[in-house]
């Protein structure tokens, strides 16, 4: 029966944490999967998670099945999150949120969605993208194209070469966009640019699918929901997909979300009921735990304003690794100008080192980097950047 099964590729992300994990160098670092670590090296367990855990467990709830849709007070309060509390689209019944596993379950059961939606519509991402898009849409049967993002001359986007690809699509495609700290590059688009491409969204009929992983590692959580907020105000239909992996610390948990925006209540209400349908068929109900914890700490302003502070220390921690890297390759006389690295946003620098120096930082000094040469800054810390600066520095220079 599996005669004639081929080897797949190992996934490049997360078969790289597979290869990390095996590899028994102990000064090894792992600068590839999106995880943040904090200065010891450690994957925190957020004190507001803690709390909220603390009493969860003490009320030592039963683990009854969920709603196909979720947890209600989780869905709720990610659209406040998202949309604003006041958000006038809230008060209109005009978002069905669906609790998801993480924000690639959020996509997936968009994308299924959608393909019942729209099944001649083709998918575009940018250039490049999350190493998981093309993968995930395709697997729902789509047609997936790229329109052009990063410009490596200026390392920031080439807006122009985007618009222009979104104003030739043709109606009905469905755009990937990444709402906030762009993933791989690090790069994102001004409110300016944002306003363009709704309109474009606008003018050729496309579906915009906004893709936020990282709300909180940008600016700050009201300032990174800004593209979002913009397609809120358009009047527009569109889609969203979030996580709270990164921003609460809960990767495992697998707490995401889908939000669709519809023109009506009457149409959510529709909506709700098809993508149940998506759900059902595919996992049935989503798990207790994480959202339950999510819910609990955005709902209870001591643990948010906890969360909301342990966030903005995730956040300033990278911006000071951003900093300090550029700051040590300079220091080791790298030539090359690495000063882009501070104005990028997210976990994320889209680094500019090839794929051979990529392989050298691995099989060399045990420093892990994707092949496009995305590094995560989430994962340097005080012990690790002096040695991952000298490495670097090494394979730039030969
Ligand atoms: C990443 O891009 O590294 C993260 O989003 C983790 C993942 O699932 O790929």
């Amino acid at each position: 029966m599996f005669a004639a099964v081929q080897l797949a590729p190992r996934d490049p992300i997360l078969g790289l944490t597979e290869a990390f994990n095996a590899d028994t160098r102990t000064n090894k670092v792992n600068l590839g999967v999106g995880v943040y670590y904090d200065d010891n090296g450690k994957l925190p367990l957020l004190a507001a998670v803690r709390e909220a855990e603390k009493t969860r467990l003490e009320a030592a709830p039963a683990r009854g099945y969920l709603p196909i849709e979720g947890f209600g007070a989780y869905n709720q309060a990610v659209q406040q999150l998202l949309f604003g509390k006041d958000s006038p689209l809230l008060a209109a019944g005009r978002v069905a949120t669906f609790e998801a596993l993480g924000g690639t379950g959020g996509l997936k059961i968009g994308a299924d969605f959608l393909k019942r939606l729209a099944p001649n519509a083709e998918v575009w991402i940018s250039d490049p993208s999350w190493e998981n898009h093309r993968a995930l849409f395709e697997g729902a049967g789509f047609k997936v194209n790229a329109y052009p993002y990063y410009d490596s001359a200026s390392h920031g986007v080439n807006f122009a070469g985007m618009l222009a690809a979104l104003n030739a699509m043709p109606s009905g495609s469905i755009a990937v966009l990444h709402a906030c700290c762009h993933n791989p590059t690090g790069v994102d688009l001004s409110v300016e640019q944002w306003k363009q491409v709704v309109q474009a969204v606008r003018s050729r009929g496309l579906v915009a699918f906004l893709d936020m992983a990282y709300q909180g590692f940008g600016d700050g959580i009201e300032e990174d929901a800004a593209a979002l907020r913009l397609f809120a105000d358009s009047g527009l239909p569109f889609f969203v997909s979030s996580s709270f992996s990164k921003s609460f610390s809960l990767y495992g948990e697998r707490v995401g979300a889908l939000s669709i925006v519809t023109l009506d209540r009457d149409e959510t209400t529709r909506v709700i009921s098809q993508v149940k349908r998506v759900i059902r068929t595919n996992y049935s109900n989503p798990p207790t735990h994480g959202a339950a914890i999510v819910a609990a700490v955005l709902s209870t302003p001591e643990l948010r304003k906890l969360w909301e502070q342990e966030l903005a220390g995730m956040r300033e921690r990278i911006r000071q690794m951003r900093v300090q890297l550029v700051e040590k390759l300079k220091a080791r006389g790298v030539k090359q100008d690495f000063s882009f690295v501070t104005t990028q946003r997210g976990m994320f620098s889209y680094s500019g080192l090839t794929s051979a120096q990529v392989d050298r930082l691995r099989e060399e000094f045990g420093i892990y980097a994707i092949a496009t040469g995305r590094i995560c800054l989430a994962a340097l810390n005080s012990r690790n950047i002096d040695p991952v600066a000298d490495a670097i520095a090494k394979v730039v220079a030969e």
